[in-house]
């Protein structure tokens, strides 16, 4: 049976839309996902795997993750009802573009507004929701345009606006002011801040977290992934009360598997110092990794997040290939084109897998 069987079937979006597929294959360093270094302790690693076990395997896990919710909400100041679990920020993404998909009034269909570039997410799940996606470039330092943001918010009336802070792939935190700006200008939309990096962003942090008591229409979102846990699946948002029961309706019950609900609530309860060492570590390779690409003549920058944003002196792919040819894998933005041609984005790994990076990239410049 041929695809062409299924097209009158399928959602005409999905003929611009690729499955997402990180790079297959085998590769010594693997810096392209944004995923922590293994730094978790043999004490720590062994504790969590006892943590995990569910109580009885033949009974569904707790459809309303009550204790995981219950130390995320401690963790903000919130309270539970306040709390949103996925498996992944990427599932809370998809739930919210589900239940906040009305067109608004003679609108063909629904909006969302994100900068770019950003995490790719949010276009490719408002697309496979038949959202029309406008993004706004971001300004020269990779900051928010806060007019561009205002004028696609007045012509688009979007449903939803996204904004990474700090910023996927450009490592960068965007202004508050220019965040508080886009906020009051969209009064009918959501604004989804989404913190994925923050604990590895510098002083003022907070500011943006203060947003979402100062703002009805602002929602956060937090992921374990970025900080050693990524094989869980656990994200989560923070908002209102009464969106949160609203989006909770197109939530499947059993979303979060047990292993991944005691696993997270004992990471947040217990590993509070393991997390906050492997977040010193990062920052601080962050800073060596940064330095010696520079030296090399490549421009980096300044970063906030587990990667570099990185230029290279000619085209990105042609760097990331070599490198891929020497067993390290990172990640060319080229595709995107304009001005993400000569880009490429280098997750913060092991002193080792660094040191590795350094020494073959020497050799692809
Ligand atoms: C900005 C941003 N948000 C969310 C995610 C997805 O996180 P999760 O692993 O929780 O689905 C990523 C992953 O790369 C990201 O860069």
């Amino acid at each position: 049976m041929t695809a062409r069987f299924f097209d009158p079937l399928l959602r005409a979006e999905l003929s611009e839309l690729q499955p997402y597929q990180p790079h297959a294959g085998a590769f010594e360093v693997r810096l392209d996902a944004n995923e922590s270094p293994p730094l978790l302790s043999a004490e720590a690693i062994a504790a969590l795997a006892q943590a995990m076990i569910p109580a009885q395997y033949n009974r569904y896990p707790d459809p309303r993750a009550m204790a995981l919710r219950e130390a995320i909400a401690a963790q903000h100041g919130a309270s539970p009802d306040e709390i949103l679990v996925g498996t992944g920020s990427d599932e809370i993404i998809a739930l919210l573009l589900t239940a906040l998909d009305r067109p608004r009034p003679r609108a063909p269909a629904p909006a969302i507004v994100t900068p770019s570039p950003t995490f790719v997410m949010y276009r490719l799940s408002a697309r496979a929701r038949g959202f029309k996606v406008v993004e706004v470039p971001l300004d020269a330092a990779w900051d928010l345009d806060a007019n561009g943001m205002k004028r696609a918010v007045d012509f688009a009336r979007p449903n939803l606006i996204f904004v990474a802070t700090p910023n996927n792939p450009t490592s960068t935190r965007v202004s508050v002011d220019r965040l508080r700006a886009v906020i009051e200008a969209a009064p009918e939309a959501l604004v989804v801040v989404d913190e994925a990096y923050v604990d590895f962003a510098g002083a003022g942090a907070e500011a943006q977290g203060a947003l979402r008591s100062a703002y009805p229409n602002v929602a956060v979102l937090r992921t374990l992934s970025k900080v050693g846990f990524a094989a869980l699946r656990v994200g989560w948002l923070v908002g209102p009360a009464e969106l949160v029961r609203e989006i909770d309706k197109t939530r499947q019950p059993y979303n979060l598997p047990a292993p991944s609900q005691q696993g997270a609530t004992f990471v947040l309860r217990e590993l509070g110092a393991e997390i906050a060492r492997t977040r010193d570590v990062v920052v601080a390779e962050r800073a060596r990794l940064s330095t010696g690409l520079a030296a090399l003549g490549f421009s980096v920058t300044p970063s906030e997040a587990n990667f570099v944003w990185v230029e290279c002196e000619r085209p990105a792919s042609e760097v990331v290939g070599a490198l891929a040819q020497r067993g390290v894998l990172v990640k060319s933005f080229q595709a995107s084109g304009g001005r993400l041609l000569k880009r490429m984005r280098v997750t913060v790994g092991l002193p080792a897998e660094n040191d590795r990076l350094l020494h073959e990239i020497a050799a692809c410049r």
